[in-house]
């Protein structure tokens, strides 16, 4: 039961604090629905959670994940319309994530990674609130 309660607990905490109020008058399960968006960035998260630890571990990461590309197309929650920041946002950090994969680059793989994780926070500072403080574990100190 308590581990139950701690999983309910997390996911409302990372949750987007601009989730829409009126979904409270809906049945139980349909809280629970998540967007395809919200697949992909927890399944990016897990993937950068694996992308640091080889990063720190010295290992260079070898391929990019080009899944990480669903983001030009996942459907947003009610299959809002992607805002213009959204687009934006989402093209800098896919080229933030290629520049991990340049082995010519001539910046430090921690800092590249770095940018790619800042540039996450940079577009959820106006896209989705909630799941900053998790994200900021993403970086590398
Ligand atoms: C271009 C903007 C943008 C970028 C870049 C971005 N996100 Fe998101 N993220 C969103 C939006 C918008 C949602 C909400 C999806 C929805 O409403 O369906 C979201 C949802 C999430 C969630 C889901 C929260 C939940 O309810 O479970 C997590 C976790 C997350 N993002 C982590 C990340 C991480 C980690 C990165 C970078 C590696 C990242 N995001 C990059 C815009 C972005």
């Amino acid at each position: 039961m308590k581990i139950i309660a701690t999983i309910l607990f997390s996911v409302f905490l990372i949750s987007c604090q601009n989730s829409d109020s009126s979904k409270t008058n809906k049945f139980v399960p349909e809280m629970y629905e998540v967007s395809e968006m919200t697949n992909l960035m927890r399944s990016i998260y897990k993937e950068n959670e694996v992308i640091k630890k080889e990063i720190i571990s010295g290992e260079a990461p070898k391929h990019f994940p080009t899944y990480f590309l669903n983001i030009f197309k996942s459907k947003l929650t009610d299959n809002k319309p992607y805002t213009e920041n959204f687009v934006a946002y989402s093209k800098v950090y896919i080229d933030h994530v290629r520049s991990i994969y340049d082995s010519v680059s001539t910046i430090s793989l921690k800092t590249r990674y770095n940018n790619s994780i800042n540039s996450c926070i940079s577009c959820h500072t106006t896209e989705c609130t909630g799941p900053i403080p998790r994200i900021k574990k993403l970086l590398i100190e």
